[in-house]
């Protein structure tokens, strides 16, 4: 894909070949994510950072990544606070904040929603999340860190990969995107494991099918995480429920913890979450006694997120291949953190 000035709005619009520039890109990133160097080729660009849902990691990370290409960030969260709650469409509001800004990241409740507003507006549009329906750059993102584990493990190949994603896999767009991007891959090996009314939607399965890969379907966790590279865990998307008590019907139905990991998963099998993993005690999808567990790769699934976002915004911007020359060292205190 041409990917200067493009809107990134779902994961069909890459091929394997993208993929590895976004990857390559990213890797590039490093430097400057973990503060060894600074670099100002986005100076004085402007992202307009609109979140309309509930959000911590995607729009601080996104956010984050702009400034760490030196752009500034402008945010606008929740309906309340925007022209929306005065009726406005995404027509209007897009035609208008495309003259405000260079980039728009939007995540909104409605499936189909970004694709609209950005079919209005003048500057390219990511896709923070929209409704039920997709979730690209956390796709690439977790592609990022499976790639990444997978070769910390002394494997190089993304090919003959076998994951499981656990949960609510018919409202989370995080497992859609995933699996539409893991299509452009071989010989995949992908365990749906969810309650039956939760079921990844017909139309994606069909998909993994149709790229030739191995699809199972299981409404039981312990035995099916037994052979798998990655156990992907996800949250019951409990806001795309008709009520809280809908909801609570399945919360805490997979709950992994240290001693299932133990009994059931190989030694190297990866534990990843697109976080937030819900905490309570009804819940506890991921329990905290997996914190020290090598294989638990939330953290570093969530610090890959800078990266690969700092990524978009150097090819959508065209200046992946300028961001070194605006470069320094850092010359602030620094921990080491990464
Ligand atoms: C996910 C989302 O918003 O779809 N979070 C995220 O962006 N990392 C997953 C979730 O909210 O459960």
């Amino acid at each position: 894909m041409k990917f200067s000035g493009s809107h990134i709005l779902s994961i069909s619009q890459f091929d394997r070949n993208d993929i590895e520039r976004v990857f390559e890109v990213a890797d590039r990133m490093v430097p400057y994510a973990h503060r060894q160097r600074v670099t100002k080729v986005l100076d004085g660009a402007i992202l307009g950072n609109m979140f309309f849902e509930p959000s911590t990691r995607t729009r601080v990370s996104f956010g984050c990544a702009f400034n760490l290409l030196g752009g500034e960030v402008r945010e606008t969260t929740g309906f309340e606070t925007s022209a929306i709650a005065k009726g406005e469409s995404l027509y209007d509001t897009a035609r208008v904040l495309s003259g405000y800004s260079d980039v728009i990241v939007m995540r909104h409740p409605v499936s189909g929603s970004v694709a609209e507003f950005a079919a209005a507006s003048r500057v390219p549009v990511m896709n923070g999340g929209d409704g039920a329906n997709e979730h690209p750059s956390q796709a690439l993102l977790d592609l990022y860190t499976i790639r990444k584990e997978l070769q910390h493990q002394g494997r190089s190949d993304l090919d003959g990969l076998r994951i499981a994603m656990i949960g609510d896999l018919k409202y989370g767009r995080t497992v859609h995107s995933l699996c539409k991007l893991l299509c452009l891959y071989k010989n995949v090996t992908v365990t749906l494991i969810s309650p039956d009314e939760l079921k990844m939607p017909e139309a994606i399965v069909e998909q993994l099918r149709e790229a030739g890969h191995t699809v199972q379907e299981s409404d039981v966790m312990e035995g099916s995480i037994s052979k798998v590279d990655i156990a992907y865990s996800t949250r019951i998307q409990e806001e795309r429920f008709a009520s809280p008590a809908e909801a609570d019907l399945y919360r805490g139905r997979y709950r992994l913890n240290q001693a299932i990991y133990t009994r059931y998963c190989e030694p190297n099998t990866v534990i990843m979450h697109p976080l937030p993993r819900d905490s309570r005690t009804e819940a506890n999808e991921l329990d905290n006694d997996l914190n020290d567990n090598p294989n638990l790769a939330i953290f570093r699934q969530a610090d890959n997120g800078v990266l690969v976002r700092m990524a978009l915004f150097a090819l959508t911007l065209d200046v992946a291949d300028q961001v070194d020359k605006a470069a320094r060292d850092v010359n602030w205190y620094t921990e080491r953190r990464f």
